[in-house]
């Protein structure tokens, strides 16, 4: 079959791999249809080659239709269109039961000391080939697919492998209340649908950040307050005097490490090279470094007392956070990996629903073939062509 390989930093290629087969009995392989790339996908791409080989097929955020079960599979049918969540999950361990399914037990990377295994994530992460290809095999499918009607373009359930309950985890996390102001900070695939959720579970106010413009358009145009990061002297003085002078009730960190610089040897200046050369520019001008830190952002920024529900990945063992400050402002803060399967069935009625609130099936700026992923992954990177979320069709 045709997969996305990984063969160094910034170089991926599309190859002819053996297929999958059926490992063990609770395993399926299903025909991809479509197959997301994240901003997850973009460290790997950038700042995480140590931990995988080349030719490691990349992509945690698939759907398709059945091919073959394994003999334990029971709950699926040949010919079922099914998305596959991100993290691999078997359903009935401890930490499943309570609904952390990023950390299963029966999956866990032990050796790496990690959580739950994710598909096409290192080997951080369990070095499953990833679904940015023709075929997949699915780990402990007797649990993790999920089954979705017929009736509607892919588009309108893709989201449900990450994107979806990733943002939904992040809004759960913030902990708003009905009318509360929340900030989020990046607005890639996770930020822009983190205000999306937001503004669905109750959020009074929505307040948008980031740099790249289109971006913040897409968010100014359903309503929220958008502010550029690098636009501002003081972005956070700027959103304390429209909040009553203490600042928003919750902010979510949809940004993450790469923003942020220092984790895993990463140049905090390296984050310019990322970006089209006049918007480095205008960040490294106008930002500083610091500003870069989407976390101390987020710190600086929440009101006493509110929360920081950080989404955005985060991988260094040694960055210092001012804990003075979290102590003295009496900051709650939670994170993770999203438990997808956790949110499905809370999320589900707002894709049966025909005006389709979320803006599912016109979230992706961009559809192209899998032969095309090398460039997909080059324009997200680099954020050309208005590029927000690409999707392949393998
Ligand atoms: N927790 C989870 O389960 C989970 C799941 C999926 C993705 N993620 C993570 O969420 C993050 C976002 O993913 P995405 O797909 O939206 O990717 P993305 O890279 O498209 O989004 C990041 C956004 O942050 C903006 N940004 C960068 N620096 C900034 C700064 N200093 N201030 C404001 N904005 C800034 C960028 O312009 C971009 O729009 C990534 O770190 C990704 O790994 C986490
Ligand atoms: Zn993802
Ligand atoms: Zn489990």
């Amino acid at each position: 079959m045709k997969a996305l390989t990984y063969h160094g930093k910034r170089d991926v290629r599309v190859e002819e791999v053996p297929d999958p087969t059926i490992e063990v009995p609770t395993d399926a392989i299903i025909k991809v249809t479509s197959s997301a790339i994240c901003g997850s996908d973009l460290h790997l791409y950038e700042v995480l080659g140590p931990y995988m080989d080349a030719g490691y097929v990349l992509g945690h955020e698939p759907m398709g239709i059945v091919e073959e079960l394994g003999s334990e599979v029971t709950n699926l049918r040949v010919g079922d269109r099914v998305v596959i969540p991100f993290n691999i999950s078997c359903g009935h361990c401890f930490m499943c039961d309570t609904g952390l399914m990023s950390q299963c037990e029966t999956t866990q990377v032990r050796e790496m000391d990690k959580g739950a295994s994710l598909f096409g994530f290192t080997k951080m992460y369990g070095n499953v080939p990833g679904g940015q290809a023709e075929y997949l095999r699915v780990p402990q499918a007797q649990f993790g697919p999920i089954k979705v009607p017929e009736g509607h373009a892919d588009d309108r359930y893709l989201f449900l492998s990450d994107v979806l309950p990733t943002a939904w985890q992040a809004v759960e996390y913030a902990d708003i209340s009905d009318g509360a102001t929340v900030a989020v900070i990046g607005l890639g695939p996770i930020g822009d649908m983190a205000c999306r959720v937001a503004r669905e579970r109750g959020a009074g106010r929505v307040i948008a950040l980031d740099l790249v413009p289109e971006r913040l358009e897409r968010a100014r145009l359903r309503g929220d307050e958008v502010y550029d990061v690098t636009g501002e002297d003081n972005v956070v003085e700027a959103i304390r005097s429209v909040t009553d002078g203490r600042g928003p009730d919750a902010v979510i960190d949809a940004v993450g490490m790469e923003a942020h610089g220092a984790p895993i040897g990463k140049l905090a200046h390296d984050i310019t090279s990322l970006l089209p050369d006049v918007l480095g520019r205008k960040l490294m001008e106008t930002a500083g470094i610091d500003r870069l830190s989407a976390l101390h952002l987020a710190i600086d920024l929440v009101r006493r007392g509110g929360t920081i529900s950080i989404v955005g990945v985060y991988g260094g063992m040694a960055d210092p956070i001012p804990m003075d400050t979290l102590f003295d402002k009496q900051i709650q803060l939670r994170m993770g990996q999203a438990n997808v399967k956790r949110w499905v069935d809370d999320i589900m009625p707002l894709l049966e629903d025909d005006s389709d609130p979320l803006g599912v099936d016109d979230f992706a700026t961009h559809h192209v073939s899998l032969d095309e992923a090398p460039q997909a992954y080059e324009m997200f990177q680099k954020k050309q062509d208005g590029a927000i979320k690409v999707v392949l069709r393998p």
